[in-house]
């Protein structure tokens, strides 16, 4: 259809993820005509920048990240931006009078406020908004990650801003969701025969779902030191991929028939507690190798504290999915920074045939790989060409996305601002999910809180402290990339 004609106010509109990837998603979505022609971006900061001072800084920024075949088009592009200065919970409320100056007269577009500030400028924000007269019943607001960092302070943000806005108005971000093969999973899952009748613990061994990175978290200490790897990737992205490789069939892919199989998983996801956190869980820190600081060592604008001390820059868990479906199979979830690779997979093991007539062979494998590279995989069992013995050999049945489809792949916050412009919360995260995953991430915060030991050292560039291949290994499994 048509784009909705809309006004997109940001918050921390001058920041990092603004200049990274918002305002390249806006140029690519306005590029395919995927904007309406009146509508405008308008960021929000204490910058005290003009609209032309914000103008001239996104052509500096973000004219190299982004393809520019018409200078007009790029000219108009910068012509929808605007910027407005504020201070939030100051008693200056010049900068709200000037938002309410801009949008006057427009109430009959779609609003969206959307949050890429620190979760506890949401409440403030929001009260703000309202104290000034700007939600309308067109508006909805998004919220950036990480939401809370524990089930009560995510509660009480999703109250402050429920007070506001209506459950159907926020749209709750977790990027991995607008990644196309993470939304081929459910296509390949659901629009394919041949896969359901084996997903299940009959036909599957093991599922491991990995996103490596090889960055560290150079001058990000500030957040870094309070999240940790389980706050920052596990309680959002791996949890989301989680959902989608194990949830139920919806009976339509609409918002709330796929939003409620997910949380059904969370829900059965069998909780971690106390001792045995210990057993299932496994925590690391990367440490200084070659040309690669450590964590203490990272540069950046504060000096490490004890809290730096007993951050994990690495964690890997087993979990268990408490269902008729999953019962007994396990789901190793691992995520680290400064690991050798970059790369996003989500693999999945196969049991052994039955019984087997040939000497050597291996179980099937599926691999859904999201970064860097996005394909999915199959290792089928083939044989050796030659007149001898017959040998087996696992080959692999591949698809590259980029290969396939040469259309360009747009990335996760293309897809997903185009669906908060139309109104589309499907690839968004509900309150109840969002809780469900710190009901089970909080018990395994505790106990670590509650250990004196300090994450296990593991050299930069490497995969992970040992605990991490006995987390596999002491049930006679292992990493896919460590056999
Ligand atoms: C963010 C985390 O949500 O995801 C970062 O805060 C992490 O620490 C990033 O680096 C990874 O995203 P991607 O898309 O590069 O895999």
């Amino acid at each position: 259809g048509q784009p909705h004609l809309a006004d997109l106010v940001v918050f921390g509109g001058t920041g990092d993820l603004s200049m990274r990837k918002l305002i390249p998603a806006l140029y690519h979505a306005d590029r395919d005509g995927r904007l309406a022609p009146q509508t405008r971006v308008i960021a929000m900061s204490r910058g005290g920048l003009t609209d032309d001072d914000f103008r001239g800084k996104v052509d500096a920024e973000v004219r190299g990240q982004v393809p520019i075949d018409d200078p007009e088009m790029w000219q108009r592009f910068l012509g929808r931006l605007h910027h407005v200065s504020v201070d939030v919970g100051s008693d200056d409320k010049s900068g709200w009078d000037g938002l309410a100056k801009l949008l006057a007269g427009h109430e009959e577009r779609d609003r969206v406020y959307y949050l890429a500030s620190p979760p506890r400028t949401f409440g403030p924000f929001c009260r703000e908004l309202q104290g000034a007269g700007l939600v309308t019943p067109h508006s909805r607001v998004v919220l950036e990650k990480p939401l809370g960092n524990d089930l009560r302070s995510a509660q009480a943000i999703n109250d402050e801003v429920g007070a506001i806005f209506d459950e159907h108005q926020i749209f709750r971000i977790d990027h991995y969701l607008g990644k196309e093969t993470v939304q081929n999973l459910l296509v390949l899952r659901f629009a394919n025969a041949f896969l359901e009748p084996i997903w299940n613990s009959l036909w599957i061994d093991h599922v491991q779902i990995t996103v490596a990175e090889t960055v560290g978290t150079p001058g990000r200490r500030g957040y870094y030191d309070h999240a940790g790897a389980l706050r920052d990737m596990v309680q959002n992205h791996l949890l989301q991929l989680l959902t989608l490789t194990a949830m139920e069939a919806p009976a339509r892919n609409d918002r709330e028939a796929v939003r409620d199989e997910k949380v059904k998983v969370l829900q059965a996801l069998r909780p971690i507690i106390g001792g045995e956190v210990g057993r299932f869980t496994v925590r690391g820190q990367y440490t200084e190798a070659g040309d690669m600081p450590g964590y203490l060592d990272e540069p950046g604008s504060t000096p490490p504290t004890e809290a730096s001390r007993q951050v994990e820059t690495f964690t890997a868990i087993r979990a268990e999915i408490k269902n008729w479906r999953w019962a007994g199979v396990p789901f190793y979830l691992r995520t680290g920074k400064r690991m050798p690779y970059r790369r996003s997979e989500i693999v999945v093991q196969f049991k052994d045939v039955p019984h087997s007539i040939f000497p050597g062979g291996s179980p099937n494998r599926l691999i859904l790989r999201l970064q860097p590279e996005e394909g999915i995989e199959l290792h089928i069992m083939a044989k050796e060409p030659g007149a001898g013995e017959t040998t087996l050999r696992p080959v692999p049945l591949s698809l590259s996305f980029g290969e396939t489809f040469t259309a360009r792949v747009p990335e996760a916050y293309e897809r997903l601002l185009t669906d908060v412009l139309a109104g589309n919360p499907t690839l968004f995260m509900r309150r109840d999910e969002v809780e469900a995953a710190w009901r089970w991430i909080d018990p395994i915060l505790e106990a670590w809180k509650a250990d004196p030991a300090l994450p296990e050292p593991y050299a930069a560039g490497t995969t992970g402290p040992a605990a991490a291949h006995e987390l596999l290994s002491r049930s006679g499994r292992a990493w896919h990339d460590q056999e």
